[in-house]
């Protein structure tokens, strides 16, 4: 059993907290905003059809517009209510109750070679800080092997970009760009976010 995601007890002790992250960003989607800046840099960097792994996914704003770019799509996240939003609002890709921190989405009957994985929207700094390795590890071991996995999570939250990038070279991943932004800004030491992408170690 692994230490519950920060996610877990803001919801344990908020249960609508949950919808409210729904209807903010269905709100937002009704009102024209750009919600799928993150699905573009993946889809730029995937060929058409590739199989790819929302880690963390939420409601589905990235899975369901990478799944509606043509690409084959799981989403896995530990809230239910989001799942049963993201099957609602985003059909078509494979929508999975899960954590991260003990992923095996083989024992699930799925695959686990995928092209891309993409973890956005700070799901890094809401796992407990026990899990991190364990969730970095799991990307490893579900990606093919010139897979690539991409991580976006803002600085302020509690994990600092340098205990990350130990983590990732724990976990038998190595950092092979590093941006600032979803749309391609350098990233220096005073950036405040990080996009990582990741491949596996040799
Ligand atoms: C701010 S939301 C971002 C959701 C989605 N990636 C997006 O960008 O719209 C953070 C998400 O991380 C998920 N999460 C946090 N810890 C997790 C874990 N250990 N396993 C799976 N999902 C987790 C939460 O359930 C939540 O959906």
């Amino acid at each position: 059993m692994v230490e519950q995601s920060k996610w877990v007890h803001i919801t344990n002790e908020d249960p609508e907290h949950s919808n409210r992250y729904i209807e903010r960003f269905r709100d937002l989607a009704a009102n024209g905003m750009d919600l799928d800046g993150e699905a573009r840099l993946i889809d730029a960097m995937s060929t058409r059809g590739s199989r790819i792994l929302d880690a963390g996914c939420g409601p589905g704003r990235t899975g369901g517009a990478l799944a509606r770019a043509g690409h084959t799509v799981v989403g896995v996240d530990v809230d239910p209510i989001l799942i049963a939003a993201a099957e609602n609002d985003h059909p078509g890709p494979t929508w999975l109750v899960g954590d991260l921190a003990e992923l095996d989405l083989a024992s699930r009957g799925v695959d686990p070679a995928f092209d891309v994985i993409v973890c956005a929207g700070n799901v890094m700094a809401f796992l407990a800080a026990s899990t991190r390795r364990a969730v970095l590890s799991g990307f490893r071991s579900h990606l093919a092997t010139d897979g690539r996995a991409v991580v976006g999570f803002g600085g302020e939250r509690g994990y600092e970009f340098d205990e990350f990038f130990d983590d990732v070279q724990a976990a038998g991943l190595v950092v092979e760009v590093t941006l600032s932004t979803w749309d391609l800004r350098p990233f220096s030491d005073d950036s405040d976010f990080l996009v990582a992408v990741l491949r596996r170690s040799a």
